[in-house]
Order: structure tokens, then sequence, then C-alpha cells
């Protein structure tokens, strides 16, 4: 395990060397707009003898959610009809890539959820079943500084467990009782992937968090939850400050343990070559459903022992309204905007998100400017900035960091993994990536970095905002209307989602088709060599 990754967890810092596959393609999608002609969807009102589910969203959850159906269907012979809905016009949500300069012929970046780790056994499954490349995260020859918004407190190369200066810092035990902490978590989380948990779904999340015994972590922020642990406090002020908000735009005197934790997990830290995308595109195809792209869901209306729903296809006038036995919602609820009113469910309680500006840009400087960061020419300035709120903690008058933190991806590269000559001057760039809680403007990004090329901006609504909590939004809110994204107050990741959206469809079979994902007759793993995965190996 290495630290750098840890704290790295979510940059896509990846050099990726291999070709990949073309950009995002598809054919098999059912929605299509051309321009200013309407091309209506051909959805029949009535009911008709199969059972149809609806899913909303086609982001890790909703994707997923599909295959998981699509499990089920293929271990029971069930005959039901899934209908996949996403306002984009693309598969993966919060996971998505572009190419520097639009250019399709240059190597894509992750713009959301860039990495994702060994334990998460749904992903790391899916990866291999369906031949995609992984790359490791390298961490070559980077430097990372920790940057308090006037210095930089501690800067290293190489592994950071190991690293003397992190030892002096924060003494001899707060890397190794990190690392303790971290692993018995990783240990708990194996469980929902067990036969037992699979096979029996929660429908409580506070009822989970117990059985699971994180109700103390869910219930502290990390830094309480550390300090109780007996670990080193300015290592958690300083060093796990810096991976709560790469990772979740949150101090960790803020976000609640468990979220914390996870922000050190990262032990086989990965990203799929060409986009993560990939995994949730291949379980939208191997789930055979139908998938309705550009296309908003309006509202979810119950009518005695079915739901109806309405939903407008971009650019069209056309209102698709249809029926379905049950309806999973994959999206968080208060961004979704769907009109639930008519439907006596609990209350999903608010939940505000993190609202994320990711700044993507290029440059011909292969590092940031030591000035800007009140260094002197001479000195080398981290290619890998984090950032601590440690200073503005100690004196409220200290600037804090205008950005969450920078990080340098490498060159840009062609498919062929060559360096490209983007450059105005025909020369080669590195691509950059920043995630701040404002808006970066290119004045901004000149004076940081020097001459910039390409300039890419998105704002997300990225993660929940997550104070301890001891409570969490209902998972199902009805009979046959279920709710995935009441797990992310939780622990918001891809992998998670995946997890949720197993439940739900666990739940959803048992409920409403007496059936499951798996056979109960048909257990254990299918080989040795890998760890039994409930839902895949049953
Ligand atoms: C910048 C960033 C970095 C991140 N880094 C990581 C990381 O490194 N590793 C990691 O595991 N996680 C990371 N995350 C978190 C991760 O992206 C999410 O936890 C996960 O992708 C959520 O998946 P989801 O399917 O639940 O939601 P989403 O991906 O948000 O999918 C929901 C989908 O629902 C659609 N939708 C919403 N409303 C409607 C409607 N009314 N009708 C139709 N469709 C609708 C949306 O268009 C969207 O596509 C990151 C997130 C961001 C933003
Ligand atoms: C979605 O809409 C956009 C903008 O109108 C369009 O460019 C894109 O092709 C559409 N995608 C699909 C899959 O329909
Ligand atoms: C939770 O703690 C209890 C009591 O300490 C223990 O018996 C149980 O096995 C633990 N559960 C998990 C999932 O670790
Ligand atoms: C970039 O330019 C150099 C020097 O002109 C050239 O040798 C190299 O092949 C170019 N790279 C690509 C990917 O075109
Ligand atoms: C979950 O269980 C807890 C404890 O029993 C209860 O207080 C809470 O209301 C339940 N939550 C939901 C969403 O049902
Ligand atoms: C397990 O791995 C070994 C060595 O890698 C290989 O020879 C064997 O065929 C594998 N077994 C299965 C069932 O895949």
């Amino acid at each position: 395990m290495h630290f750098s990754t840890t704290l790295l967890a979510t940059y896509g810092l990846l050099q990726v060397a291999a070709a990949f596959r073309l950009p995002f393609r598809l054919p098999w999608a059912h929605a299509h707009l051309n321009d200013g002609e309407q091309v209506p969807l051909a959805l029949p009102t009535e009911e008709s003898a199969v059972p149809r589910i609806a899913i909303v969203g086609a982001g890790a959850a909703g994707s997923s959610a599909a295959f998981w159906i699509g499990k089920a269907k293929e271990r029971y012979g069930l005959d039901v009809e899934v209908d996949l809905f996403d306002s984009n016009g693309y598969i993966g949500g919060r996971s998505t890539t572009v190419h520097p300069y639009e250019n399709p012929e240059l190597q894509p970046i992750e713009l959301g959820a860039s990495i994702f780790v060994e334990a998460n056994l749904n992903l790391w499954r899916a990866t291999e079943e369906f031949g995609l490349y992984r790359s490791d995260w390298d961490e070559g020859e980077d430097t990372t500084g920790l940057w308090d918004g006037s210095q930089f407190v501690i800067t290293t190369s190489g592994g950071w467990w190991d690293a003397v200066k992190v030892v002096w810092r924060y003494g001899f035990f707060a890397v190794s009782r990190t690392k303790a902490l971290v692993q018995s978590m990783i240990t708990d989380i194996s469980n929902l992937y067990g036969q037992d948990m699979g096979s029996k779904p929660f429908t409580n999340i506070t009822t989970l968090a117990t059985e699971l015994n994180w109700t103390d972590a869910v219930g502290q922020t990390t830094t309480e939850f550390f300090d109780e642990k007996g670990i080193n406090h300015k290592w958690t002020a300083e060093m796990v400050d810096a991976a709560t908000r790469v990772n979740y735009g949150q101090d960790a005197d803020a976000i609640h343990a468990l979220e914390g934790m996870c922000s050190l997990a990262a032990t086989g830290a990965s990203q799929v070559i060409g986009g993560n995308w990939q995994i949730f595109d291949n379980f939208v195809k191997r789930s055979n459903s139908n998938v309705y792209l550009n296309t908003t869901v309006k509202s979810i209306l119950k009518n005695e022992d079915h739901y109806t729903l309405r939903a407008q296809t971009h650019g069209s006038s056309h209102l698709i309204e249809r029926t379905y036995r049950a309806v999973i919602i994959a999206a968080p609820f208060y961004s979704s905007s769907i009109d639930l009113s008519l439907i006596s469910a609990p209350v999903i309680p608010p939940q505000p998100y993190v609202h994320l500006h990711v700044t993507l840009l290029s440059t011909p400087n292969a590092h940031p400017r030591t000035r800007f960061f009140g260094l002197k020419d001479s000195d080398s300035v981290p290619t890998t900035i984090l950032t601590t709120s440690e200073a503005v903690r100690q004196n409220p008058d200290a600037p804090p960091p205008e950005f969450n933190s920078i990080s340098y991806h490498g060159k840009i590269l062609t498919l062929d993994g060559l360096p490209a000559n983007t450059s105005t001057d025909g020369g080669e760039e590195w691509s950059v990536k920043i995630f701040s809680k404002q808006r970066l403007e290119d004045s901004w990004l000149r004076r940081a970095f020097g001459k910039i090329g390409w300039v890419y901006r998105k704002e997300w609504d990225a993660y929940p905002v997550l104070p301890p909590a001891s409570k969490f939004p209902p998972i199902k809110l009805e009979q046959g209307l279920y709710y995935v994204n009441a797990f992310e107050p939780f622990i918001s990741t891809m992998e998670t989602e995946t997890i949720a959206a197993r439940n739900v469809v666990e739940l959803l079979m048992q409920e409403e088709f007496d059936a499951s994902i798996c056979k109960s007759d048909d257990t254990g793993p299918k080989n040795d060599n890998t760890t039994f995965v409930y839902g895949w190996d049953c």
C-alpha cells in the first residue's frame, strides 16, 4: 500500500500507454434525435402482458441495476422488460471522460470518478469479465506537496508510507495505525459481497451500519474518530485532511469517519484504460434493457398496482407515458427533479451535494509556477498539490487554499501513446486536473501555470455533504419503488453504488417476482482463484 496512491485516489494521473477504443458510440440506443426533426419513441402506453421495470439514471447505480436484473432474468428465466432512462446523452453519469481539445485522436481524461481499488470487487470483476484493461496508478517520479494556502507544510516524492519526513512530522504510529483502521474497514466491507448479505437484502441503512459495527464511524467526524483511536492529531489535521479534501471536497473535521476511511483506502488503485464508463456501458449492453438517453423522467405516479412514469426526450415535445410494475430511482433524488408528490412515500430527507468545479487544462510547462506558490525560481515545485485547512483552523485570518487539489496527469498523448504536439508552437503539453470550490478564471490559471492551451470546465454536484449521521434515507419508498442513492450519504463511490443497486434488485426480485439474483442451490465460487462475489459467483 502506498500512501501517495491513497491521497491521489481520485486523480486520473495515469500515463496511459496502450491504444484504446473508439470514442463513445451507442448504436444500440433506442432514443436519438436528429437536428430539429422529432423521432417519436414507440412506447406503448397500454399494459402489456410482460411486466416492466423502469430504472431512472444510467450511472454506476442504474447501469448495474440493469445488469443485476439481467442476471436474475437469466437464472430464473424471468420474462421482464427493463427500460433505462437518463437525461444525459451518455451512460456513466458522474463517470465520464473528455478528450483534450475535444479531439478524439487524443487519449481521454476522466472528468468525474477516476479511481477504484482492488477491494472494489464488483468493478474489479467487471473489468475482467468484460475484457477491459486496467492501468495501475504508478507513483512515478511525482513530487507531492501539501499546501495550506500560504506554504507547503510537507513535500515528498516516492512512497509516503515510508517517508522519513512523514514519520518525523507525524510520529511513528500515525501511518501504521491509520493503515490498520482502514484495513479493518475494508474487511468489514467484504461482508457485503457474501452469500449471506447478498441473499438477505437490507432495507435500512441505519440498521446496516449497526450490523457492520460502523455506528461510531458514521456518527463521528473523521478527526474525532481518529483522535479517539489515538492517532497523531497533526497527521489527521494535515494528511488525512488532504485525503478527504481531494476525494470528497470536505475537511476531515467535517466529514464522517466511514467516508474519511474510504478516502484512505487505495490498495491497487486503478482506472479503466479509455474510461471507467466502459464498465457501465458493458453493464447496460449485457442487460438487454431498452435504453432511452437524452430522456428526463418527469414524474412517477402510483395507480393501484402499478406505476405510471412520464418522461420527455430532449428537443421533443412528445411526452412518454408508460406503466411499470416496479421503478428503481438510481439518481440523487433532489437533483433528479422527479415529481413524486402523488405517492405517499416516506419523505426522502433533503440531501445537499458538494458543488465541485473540475478544471482540465493543457500547458507546455512541466510544473506549476514556483512564484505562484511563494517559492524561489531555483526551488522545485510539486506536480501534485493536495491541500489542508489546518492553517485556517489555527488562524481564521489565514488565507484558505484557493483549490482542493492540482494534479499533473502526464503528457497529452495520442491514441498510440505518443506525446502529441498540441501546443500552439507545435510542442508537447501536459494535462492538469484541478478540483476547486470556485470557478478558476483563465487569469488565475495563467498565474499558476504560465502558458495554457486547452481549458475545460465542468461543475458537478459531486458527492453528498457528509457530516456525521445517525439516520439515512429510505431504500424502499413504497411497494415496488426503490431508491438506490439512499446509500450515498453512507458511502459515495462507484463501487458502493453497484452494491446498493444489487441490494435493491435483490429486494425487488424477492418482493415482486419471487426470484433472486442468484439461485439458492447455486452456491460457491466457480473457481478457486477468485474471491467469491455475490451476484457473479452466486
Ligand atoms: C469529480 C468527481 C470525482 C470522483 N471521484 C471518484 C473516484 O475516484 N472513485 C469513485 O469511486 N467515485 C468517485 N466519485 C463519486 C462517483 O462518481 C459517484 O459515487 C458515482 O459515480 C455515483 O453513481 P450513481 O449512478 O449513483 O449516480 P450518477 O452517476 O450521478 O448517475 C445518476 C444518473 O441519473 C441521471 N438522472 C438524474 N435525474 C434524472 C431524471 N429525472 N431522468 C433521467 N435521468 C436522470 C443523471 O443524468 C445521471 O446520469 C467522484 C465524483 C466526482 C464528481
Ligand atoms: C443527445 O442529445 C445531444 C444534443 O442534442 C446529441 O448531440 C446526441 O447525439 C444525443 N444522444 C443520443 C444518444 O441520443
Ligand atoms: C461487530 O461487533 C460484534 C461485537 O463486537 C461482533 O460480534 C461482530 O462480529 C462484529 N460484526 C462485524 C460485521 O464485524
Ligand atoms: C511531434 O513533433 C516532433 C518534432 O517535430 C516529431 O518528431 C513527432 O513525431 C511529433 N509527434 C507526433 C505524435 O506527431
Ligand atoms: C431504520 O431503523 C431505525 C432504527 O430502528 C429507525 O429509527 C429508522 O426510522 C429506520 N429508517 C427507515 C428509513 O426506515
Ligand atoms: C487458477 O490459477 C492457476 C494458476 O494461475 C491456473 O493454472 C488454473 O487454471 C486456475 N484455475 C481456474 C479454475 O481458473
